[in-house]
């Protein structure tokens, strides 16, 4: 395995595996960030990004020190849904290590307690980060001086996009209520969870059969992560135990964005039992936002959707999702020092 990131999901610690990044043993250990929460999803336009910046508003505006990051490294606008013109200081200038810290890329929003690293625009090329830049960004991302680090994901499963996720106490996942948006949820999920175990150090025996997963024409015909608990299972009895741990941690959260109907609504349900029957992957359905069109008129006045309409319905569902997750997941906080 070649990446330099060992990645802890749902209340596990983040480490970093420093013998392949040696300067970073010498960093001090972040002490504010409690949590990092994502956004993702797979499919471009469900929401991501007016979740991930309405989350941000709602934990700043709960008394904590946010930072939202674009890391849609390819498109990034997580800016204009938090109503901030494009900045000139962006995730590219520590990328490109014009600047030495991530810090000096945090720009203020008009929401107090709310900074944003905005999405690098100009950088051709970056979309693919190599692991030690991965690895790199990860630990100045834990070492903010915030409470909270939102990342606002890209679409795809591109490995950076999927390695921001799993590098997250808190991974959402967005979905609309369209085929198109679940195939791709579910194809997300999967080659989250996938990744998620070929990252996990102590799974390296069974390399040869997670990456045999990854692929969708394997030859082993491995096609969900049940079927490669079961192959385990008859070909490495030992591991399988160590396996089926790691199952049990990965715990993706969904919200159902653009509701209209109660079918919509448990479209969410019916994911969340889908995943655990066929995948074995126990999902948090967090809950659904609807659709209301103060989305696009708040986008097009280039306002946050939370400031522009505080009494709408959409704003108290993201503000009770906000305080659910805070009450069951917020205070696990990544315990571990980096390494
Ligand atoms: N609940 C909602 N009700 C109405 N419209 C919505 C809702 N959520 C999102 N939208 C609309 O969907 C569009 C896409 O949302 P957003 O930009 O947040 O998606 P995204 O997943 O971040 O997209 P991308 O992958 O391109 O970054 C927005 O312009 C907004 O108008
Ligand atoms: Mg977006």
């Amino acid at each position: 395995m070649d990446g330099t990131v060992k990645y802890m999901f749902d209340a596990k610690p983040l480490a970093v595996e420093a013998h392949l990044d040696p300067h970073l043993s010498a960093r001090p250990e972040p002490t504010r960030v409690k949590q990092v929460w994502s956004v993702g999803g797979g499919k471009g336009g469900i929401g991501k990004s007016l979740i991930a910046s309405s989350l941000a508003i709602a934990l700043a505006r709960m008394g904590n020190r946010v930072i939202a990051i674009d890391m849609d490294l390819g498109g990034a606008n997580l800016h204009t849904t938090l109503g901030v013109d494009l900045p000139r200081q962006t995730l590219n200038d520590f990328l490109k290590k014009r600047v030495s810290s991530l810090d000096s890329c945090v720009i203020e929003t008009s929401v107090p307690r709310l900074g944003l690293i905005s999405g690098a625009q100009d950088a051709v090329g970056i979309a693919n980060l190599p692991p030690h830049q991965m690895t790199d960004l990860l630990t100045h991302a834990r070492m903010l001086d915030a409470d909270y680090v939102i990342f606002d994901l890209g679409a795809g499963t591109s490995f950076n996009t999927l390695d921001f996720f799993l590098a997250s106490e808190i991974g959402l996942v967005a979905l609309l209520p369209e085929p198109t948006s679940i195939e791709n949820g579910y194809r997300f999920i999967k080659s989250a969870y996938f990744r998620y175990l070929y990252n996990c150090p102590h799974l390296a025996d069974i390399h040869p059969l997670i990456e045999a997963a990854m692929d969708p024409k394997n030859e082993l015909n491995i096609k969900s992560p049940s079927e490669l608990f079961r192959e385990v299972s008859q070909s490495y009895p030992d591991m399988a135990i160590r396996l089926k741990k790691e199952i049990e941690t990965f715990q993706p959260k969904l919200i159902m964005n653009q509701a209209r109907t109660q079918t919509d609504i448990d479209i969410g349900s019916s994911v969340k039992t889908v995943s655990k029957k066929y995948f074995g992957i126990e999902m948090d359905y967090l809950g659904f936002l609807e659709y209301d069109s103060c989305v696009w008129q708040a986008v097009r006045r280039k306002k946050p959707l939370m400031l522009e309409f505080p009494n709408s319905k959409l704003v108290s569902a993201i503000e009770k999702i906000t305080e659910n997750l805070i009450t069951r997941y917020g205070e696990k906080r990544s315990g571990a020092p980096l390494r």
